[in-house]
């Protein structure tokens, strides 16, 4: 299969963009995802699909806690910071960060934020397929979303009459 291909037709699929924060031998660690998903409304699970050669990939431990920050259309830079493999100084410095009640912190100033602890992890190809529970959640701002589409960031135009 030919790869780029591949990636450039799945970049057609217009997603919003999430920083996933979990805690990786005692630090905090947070990570750009857009793989975030609903699975379930009864009870509320969602997904999240985590490259194996991420960090992230081993703060991925059933019943460990994470949250999951949904950005707002003015944080493409939190969107660029939260992907660095190697970041030169510590990303979360400078943030306002508020605790949720499953210990982790969530961005404050984002759209919106999910509090969950992961139930099952399915490894799949070169990804682990994450399945979380949601305990905790809220709506933080009125704001557009951050839109991933084609490798590049937009916001949206608005509806559709
Ligand atoms: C918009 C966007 C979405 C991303 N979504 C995912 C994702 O869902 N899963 C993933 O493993 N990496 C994703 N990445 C890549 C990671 O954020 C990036 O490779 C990160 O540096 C790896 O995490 P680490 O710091 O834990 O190693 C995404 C990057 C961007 C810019």
């Amino acid at each position: 299969m030919e790869s780029q291909q591949y990636r450039q037709t799945l970049g057609h699929f217009a997603t919003g963009v999430t920083v996933v924060i979990a805690e990786l031998e005692g630090s905090l660690h947070g990570m750009t995802a857009n793989s975030f998903t609903s699975v379930s409304l009864h009870p509320p699970l969602i997904l999240l699909a985590i490259d194996h050669k991420a960090r992230m990939k081993n703060a991925m431990i059933p019943n460990r806690p994470l949250t999951i920050s949904i950005l707002k259309e003015s944080q493409k830079v939190l969107s660029q910071l939260f992907a660095q493999p190697h970041p030169t100084s510590d990303p979360f410095d400078g943030l306002r960060l508020e605790r949720a009640r499953n210990g982790i912190p969530y961005l404050a100033d984002s759209l919106a934020y999910l509090a969950c602890h992961i139930t099952q992890i399915l490894p799949q190809g070169d990804h682990d397929v994450v399945i979380c529970q949601v305990e905790e959640f809220n709506i933080l701002s009125e704001d557009g979303p951050l839109i991933f589409y084609q490798g590049h960031y937009h916001h949206l135009d608005g509806l559709i009459p």
